[in-house]
């Protein structure tokens, strides 16, 4: 029995390289799509008559699935925007450590959760993938805070124990200590919203160098006996990196491996200065390259090669960072994506010839950048989500074409289906974003 149904101009990219657009009728159920017709057909008229409730987004919507954000540093909300003058390793030290610590204090942390979580919301997030904070209350917060909002999420208590890349106020004790608060932070986040199952743990090395060789082989087993997704962040930088090759006289991805980390879905956050080799085994493995383009503009010191990555079959999704990243929502970062490869293609230094200064097959496009937001994280992650089609959870959001507060503006004597596109991927903003779901349920309405 269809619970409801929405009429609209339907924009999705089933695969990296195809937009479909077109007006569709969608029925949900139990927050599955259970079917999907073409508008003008007898079997939409059929849906439309079926449905107890039809919601007709009109001409001037277009409704896109919902957007996947596969890294984001919950307790760096505070400095969004700000504090972006450092390299990481300095950063982190200076700005980010202090910050993070304050979550000891869990009212605050409802506070910032909250807003948070709703921001996102706003701008269409509807999948989030997310770092806490050391504290095991906070991350509780955080996994309740989604759940009461309604957010499909994964969150990850951040286990950190190094004692010299991080600072005795702020990392766990040891990594025996740092293995079993991950534990049970596993349990507390899956006992939260046992029965929709939105929300779930995530286990959460922060990187090699903030972590000890024992509690990195303590939490890959922890990975292996409780079957729990794993996330991490992996050579981001020149000096993460070189960290690696000199600790273990190998790649960051390979020494992930070693320690069990680098497993199906794996989150590795950043991989900018991944080998070809590291490709073929995050490929293998069935790992997944969060690619965070604005983050990796202040701190990667070099630009994802993203078709490299799609061509060597290696899953890639879209992450904000948040933190690092400058502006929440996954939409700024297709266009920033799009704006990162084009420079990767060109290259940056007008002193080298134009034929040494590039990497000719480096450029995305918005179709492909909207598709690692969607149908690419989706799959990434193995979720029915990404695509609004019968067997898929109904997470979508409805962008207004003309809304005189928005951003897009519609010129109905040039606008095309690929133009609109174009300026969804680009432009949207949350004043463009009317309605949000999640698994069948408004969760924002403009
Ligand atoms: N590497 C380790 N921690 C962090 C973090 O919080 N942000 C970024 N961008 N890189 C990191
Ligand atoms: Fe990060």
């Amino acid at each position: 029995m269809t619970d409801f149904s929405v009429e609209a101009n339907r924009f999705q990219t089933p695969d990296a390289s195809t937009l479909q657009a077109g007006r569709v009728v969608i029925a949900v159920a139990g927050g599955e799509i259970i079917a999907v017709a073409p508008a003008d057909t007898a079997a939409a008229a059929e849906l439309r008559t079926q449905s107890p409730d039809h919601i007709d987004l009109g001409p001037d919507t277009v409704l896109i699935p919902g957007l996947i954000d596969l890294h984001i540093h919950a307790p760096q909300w505070q400095q969004l925007g700000t504090a972006l003058d450092l390299p990481v390793q300095d950063w982190l030290q200076t700005y980010t450590f202090p910050l993070e610590a304050r979550f000891t204090d869990t009212a605050m942390a409802e506070v910032v959760y909250r807003d948070l979580v709703a921001t996102l919301l706003a701008h269409g997030t509807t999948t989030a993938v997310y770092f806490a904070s050391v504290h095991e209350p906070a991350t509780v917060v955080l996994a309740e805070t989604c759940a009461a909002a309604g957010q499909r999420a994964f969150v990850g208590r951040v286990a950190m124990d190094h004692p010299e890349a991080t600072p005795d106020w702020y990392r766990d004790a040891d990594a025996a200590t740092g293995v079993l608060a991950s534990a049970r932070s596993i349990d507390a986040v899956r006992a939260i919203d046992a029965g929709r199952g939105l929300v779930e743990p995530i286990i959460t090395p922060r990187f090699l160098p903030a972590c000890t060789d024992q509690l990195l082989s303590g939490l890959g087993e922890l990975a292996e006996t409780t079957g729990t997704l794993v996330q991490t962040h992996c050579s981001e930088s020149d000096w993460h990196h070189a960290h690696a090759l000199e600790r273990f006289g190998t790649t960051d991805t390979s020494a992930l491996d070693r320690f069990g980390l680098l497993r199906n879905r794996t989150v590795l956050a950043h991989g900018n200065h991944i080998t070809d080799a590291d490709i073929a085994l995050i490929a293998d493995r069935g790992a997944v390259i969060g690619h965070c383009p604005v983050s990796n503009a202040y701190f990667a010191n070099a630009v994802l090669p993203v078709p490299e990555l799609l061509a060597a079959g290696a899953r890639v999704g879209l992450g904000t960072d948040i933190g690092a990243g400058v502006r929440p929502g996954v939409l700024q970062q297709c266009h920033e994506a799009v704006t990162m490869s084009r420079l990767r293609r060109d290259g940056v230094h007008a002193g080298l010839s134009s034929t040494e200064r590039g990497a000719p097959t480096a450029a995305i496009d918005t179709t492909t950048a909207f598709w690692l937001a969607t149908a690419g994280g989706a799959e990434a992650l193995d979720l029915a989500l990404g695509v609004l089609e019968p067997g898929y959870r109904f997470d979508a959001v409805a962008i207004d074409l003309d809304h005189r507060h928005g951003v897009i503006r519609r010129h109905t004597d040039l606008d095309d289906d690929e133009r609109l596109f174009e300026k969804v991927v680009r432009l949207a903003q949350t004043s463009d974003i009317e309605r949000v779901w999640v698994d069948g349920r408004t969760v924002h309405h403009r």
